[in-house]
């Protein structure tokens, strides 16, 4: 696994340099969930690639910028699902954006996921990653070099409030759940950019990121294999839970395609309990 966050580590400084420094356009081009690609979504994935064509312990590769699998080494052991550059809409204004990596040993579904890691491309360069049984752990880079910070532990209620999708499609009960959250002293925290809105949560100790399904999405937007389920490992072994609008754990997820979507909710005990409250799925 050291080899895997090695890669992940040398990966983040190219993205980071080639956010710093490349075209910020668009291509002609649609990714496989239809959205419209950028140069740098295409160069970042095009760089993670051909990090992990030179890891033999990578079996396969599943990409949010690519249609299939890329099969890369027949004896490897994991298959690496990643976000090349998550919020890359972003960019352009200059706000945080991220890249997300999910590293599962057999069929990537939720309960195969083994480790987990995410880069935030801010004012520093930093990396959360996680393997089973212990807390996510915190790094920052300097001089190209990534330093240990801390490790990550969720308080059982936070203070922040991250409403994700359009809230005129929203449904009832979830615009109820929203505002009853603000009506008790949550203050909005919604860059629009999944991990760093998720990495202010977990280290403001705690609230809620939520992605709901909506009336034009149904199934939500954020896709299973590369931002749903990483994070939902993040979240859980940091002390706080990630559920799906039935109140199931998304780590329970089976994506029947890569490209997937679910509706997510990640965050610190008590917010999740509300949550299952407002939604009717309380166990
Ligand atoms: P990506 O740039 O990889 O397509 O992901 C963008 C995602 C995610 O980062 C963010 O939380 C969400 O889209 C924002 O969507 P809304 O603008 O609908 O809230
Ligand atoms: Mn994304
Ligand atoms: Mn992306």
């Amino acid at each position: 696994m050291h080899t895997l966050f090695e890669t992940i580590e040398k990966i983040a400084l190219k993205i980071d340099h080639a956010i710093k420094t490349e075209d910020l356009g668009y291509c002609d081009s649609e990714n496989s969930s239809g959205e419209d690609q950028l140069k740098l979504d295409v160069k970042s994935d095009y760089l993670i690639e051909e990090a992990f064509k030179s890891v033999p312990l990578v079996k396969d590769l599943i990409s949010e910028e690519k249609e299939g699998v890329l099969h890369l080494h027949d004896g490897g052991k994991y298959t690496v699902c990643y976000d090349p550059l998550d919020g890359s809409s972003l960019a352009d204004v200059n706000l945080s954006v991220g890249s997300i990596f999910g590293i599962y040993e057999g069929e990537p579904k939720g309960e195969n996921l083994v480790a987990s890691a995410y880069v935030v491309y801010g004012p520093r360069i930093e990396i959360v990653r996680v393997v089973k049984g212990e807390k996510p752990k915190h790094y920052r880079a300097q001089e190209g070099l990534f330093n240990f910070i801390c490790e990550i532990s969720l308080r059982e209620k936070g203070k922040l409030n991250a409403p994700g999708g359009t809230q005129q499609n929203w449904c009832d009960y979830h615009k109820s759940f929203v505002d009853d959250l603000f009506a008790e002293g949550y203050r909005l925290r919604y860059s629009g950019g999944m991990v760093p809105d998720l990495h202010q949560i977990l280290l403001k100790g705690g609230g809620i990121f939520s992605y709901p399904g909506t009336s034009d999405k149904p199934h939500g937007k954020l896709r299973q294999l590369f931002e749903v389920i990483p994070f939902a490992f993040i979240y859980e072994q940091a002390g706080g839970q990630a559920v799906d609008a039935k109140g199931k754990r998304l780590m329970e997820l089976v994506p029947a395609h890569p490209h997937d979507t679910s509706p997510c909710f990640f965050g610190s005990t008590y917010e999740i309990e509300r949550l299952k409250d407002a939604y009717g799925v309380k166990s």
